[in-house]
């Protein structure tokens, strides 16, 4: 009797328990479809939130690595049914060879000197190779003001920047060492662009300014961090173009604008060796001569041809140049010499005919 009781209740429990299972793992998955539905611009911020090194959380990450890779199917879906344009811009390739070092170009003369390389690097970079008919300064149409550097982008229709940017899908990203005003960033945010501001002295790790306006507390680098660093250094945040783009889950961008203070040099070079440039369609960059730069060494002669050299693989890459701006307010100073009436600061802008 006492035996048959305790069989009913046990029995009526274990149906309670059943059914409370139920209407529990409804519930989640109910939440959680909502959530992935509903997906609000604040969840946008979180999603590019990268890990930190120190605390990482199973959850956190494969979400991470979800909402992204949904986004990127969208974007391709889009830029498909468009027709050409876009679709020609190539995919990440995990597969791609890692290539150790730039191809140096040869001797400008057979002395190998100063003269002679600097005569040709600064003819390289004082001649547009493009014409652009539209080029359009700090996002505005009119000419720059007086003391902004004029960051220029090119708005001809026979690259694809300005239906990207008509169509609201265009992304840019800016990176710099905190020096800046930020007029261009939030004229291309205005315009439809989704900016991403990269500025290692932000107070915090991430900002949504509004108006499709982000500010990343993140400096780029060209080494991978080191694996063991102090405690100290967990958060600095140095990463690599590549692995930021990674964590992301970007795969392009449409306009990449550095002011990186001679860092320039070793950052182009990384975004070559790694095919990151590939996945760049406008590129603007200022660039430093009075001095060789954050790890390039050698003699003048050595150091010029090595920046040639990096202007040479791009053009191999199809970058094209369409407007260089010199800027006459800075030092004019080449290697620490006032020579070949150079200046030390110039801002480039190149266009990848490929995307186009
Ligand atoms: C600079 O170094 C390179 C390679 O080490 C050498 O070939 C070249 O002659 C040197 N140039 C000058 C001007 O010393
Ligand atoms: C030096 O550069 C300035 C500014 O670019 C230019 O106007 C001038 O003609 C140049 N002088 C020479 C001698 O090339």
């Amino acid at each position: 009797m006492l035996a048959r009781e305790v069989r009913l209740r046990w029995r009526t429990c274990t149906l309670r328990l059943l059914v409370l299972c139920l209407a529990f793992f409804l519930c989640t998955h109910f939440m959680a479809e909502l959530r992935r539905k509903s997906w609000p611009q604040a969840d946008l911020l979180l999603k590019v939130q990268p890990r930190e090194p120190g605390i990482f959380i199973e959850g956190h990450d494969r979400r991470a690595e979800e909402v992204p890779s949904k986004r990127q199917v969208i974007y391709v879906r889009r830029s498909s049914s468009r027709g050409g344009g876009n679709s020609n811009v190539p995919k990440r390739d995990n597969l791609k060879p890692v290539r150790w070092q730039i191809d140096l170009q040869p001797w400008a003369g057979p002395s190998h000197s100063l003269d002679e390389e600097a005569t040709r690097f600064l003819k390289y970079i004082s001649k547009p190779q493009i014409v652009c008919s539209r080029p359009v300064t700090n996002g505005l149409t009119e000419k720059s003001e007086d003391g902004i550097k004029p960051w220029t982008i090119c708005l001809d229709p026979k690259f694809s920047l300005s239906y990207q940017i008509k169509n609201k899908q265009c992304r840019v990203y800016s990176l710099g060492l905190g020096e800046d005003d930020s007029i261009f960033e939030v004229n291309m945010a205005t315009s439809g662009c989704e900016v991403h501001r990269f500025d290692p002295s932000l107070g915090s790790a991430h900002i949504y300014e509004g108006e499709r306006l982000w500010h990343h507390r993140l400096s780029v680098d060209w080494r991978d961090p080191k694996p063991i660093s102090p405690p100290h250094r967990l958060h600095s945040n140095t990463k690599k173009l590549g692995a930021i783009l990674n964590e992301f889950g970007h795969w392009k961008i449409d306009v990449l604008k550095a002011d990186m203070e001679s860092a320039e040099w070793k950052i182009l070079e990384n975004m070559i060796l790694e095919g990151i440039v590939e996945q760049i369609g406008q590129l603007v960059v200022e660039i430093h001569l009075h001095w060789p730069g954050f790890e390039v060494s050698g003699n003048d002669s050595t150091v010029v041809r090595f920046w040639y050299s990096l202007f040479k693989e791009l053009e191999r890459k199809d970058f094209r140049l369409f407007h260089t701006y010199k800027d006459l307010s800075k030092p004019q100073m080449f290697l620490k010499k006032e020579a070949f009436n150079a200046s030390s600061c110039y801002i480039l802008s190149w266009v990848n005919t490929r995307w186009s």
